[in-house]
């Protein structure tokens, strides 16, 4: 695997598996990879034959009381993971190569990206689009793939790309959870022991109120049973538990003739936690 920080060498390298005719898929990712963010590689070396995936922990998504300072960074540790999985480039760019002195652009996806994370983190999604649309147009790929875990990113993403004719495909790919049902993330480093296994409340009372939901109980009775569960649990806050609709993210009162996804975000001790599930009639 080829590791590389400066765009002019990434431009030559992608351009020469171009001109043999090699598929590329890109894995945009901030690092710290757990299994989850290797579905995404494998996934991606399924669906083409040359593999990007990018590190960078993007300062303009966070704000300024996150976490930007200790997300969790580990870039050997991550180079020999994605080395086994068979990655093909590690693009691992500098801040001063991805935002260089005067950069002034912002790209910002009205409507889907101003509701549930996007109302609780202002800017985040406008910090997601504008580092995505970047690697997008570094790198060039056939395909981008994206976890179902982040499911509102997944829907801007596809919003940006749609909107913008982007020429690429986007996939969304299962979230990876842990035995108990907990979402992988970077985050859950945060978490001790005993907020772990609190953690795994959140899952459980999302998949309850969805099965609930699919056999026709009232959504708003499964959606309070549900912040019950999760305050008991010691979740404080609670951004939301919501039923959307899949695409747009508009709020859904009843299932009906479109997609529905169950979305939740909490806070539990250090680590602010998401999760969503899509929601069916059983
Ligand atoms: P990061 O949180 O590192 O996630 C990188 C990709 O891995 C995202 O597409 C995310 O949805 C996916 N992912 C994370 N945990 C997953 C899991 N348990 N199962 C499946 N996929 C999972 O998301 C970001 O970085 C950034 O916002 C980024 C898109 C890189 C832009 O900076």
């Amino acid at each position: 695997m080829q590791i590389i920080r400066e765009l002019s060498v990434l431009r030559d390298a992608v351009r020469e598996y171009r001109s043999e005719g090699k598929r590329i898929a890109l894995v945009p990712t901030m690092g710290a990879l757990h299994a989850g963010h290797l579905a995404l590689v494998e996934e991606g070396l399924r669906r083409a034959d040359v593999v990007v995936t990018s590190i960078f922990v993007n300062p303009r998504q966070f704000a300024p009381n996150e976490d930007l300072d200790r997300y969790p960074r580990r870039e050997r540790a991550d180079a020999q993971l994605l080395e086994k999985a068979n990655a093909t480039i590690l693009w691992a760019p500098t801040i001063e190569e991805m935002y260089p002195d005067g950069f002034a652009t912002n790209v910002s996806v009205s409507g889907v990206s101003e509701v549930l994370d996007g109302a609780a983190r202002p800017g985040h999604f406008d910090g997601v689009a504008t580092v995505v649309l970047k690697l997008f147009n570094q790198v060039k790929p056939d395909v981008a793939l994206f976890g179902e875990k982040d499911w509102q990113q997944l829907a801007v993403v596809r919003r940006m790309a749609t909107d913008l004719d982007l020429e690429l495909d986007i996939v969304g790919v299962p979230t990876v959870r842990d035995d108990q049902g907990l979402a992988l993330s970077s985050r859950n480093a945060y978490l001790t022991e005993d907020e772990l296994a609190k953690a795994r409340i959140l899952p459980r009372s999302l998949g309850e109120a969805a099965a609930a939901i699919g056999k026709g109980e009232p959504v708003a009775g499964a959606l309070t049973a549900a912040v019950a569960r999760l305050s008991e649990a010691g979740f404080d806050p609670i951004d939301y538990v919501s039923l959307r609709d899949a695409e747009t993210l508009a709020p859904i009162e009843a299932l009906g003739e479109r997609p529905a996804r169950l979305l939740a975000a909490a806070r539990m001790g250090n680590a602010r936690l998401i999760d969503n599930l899509p929601v069916t009639v059983s």
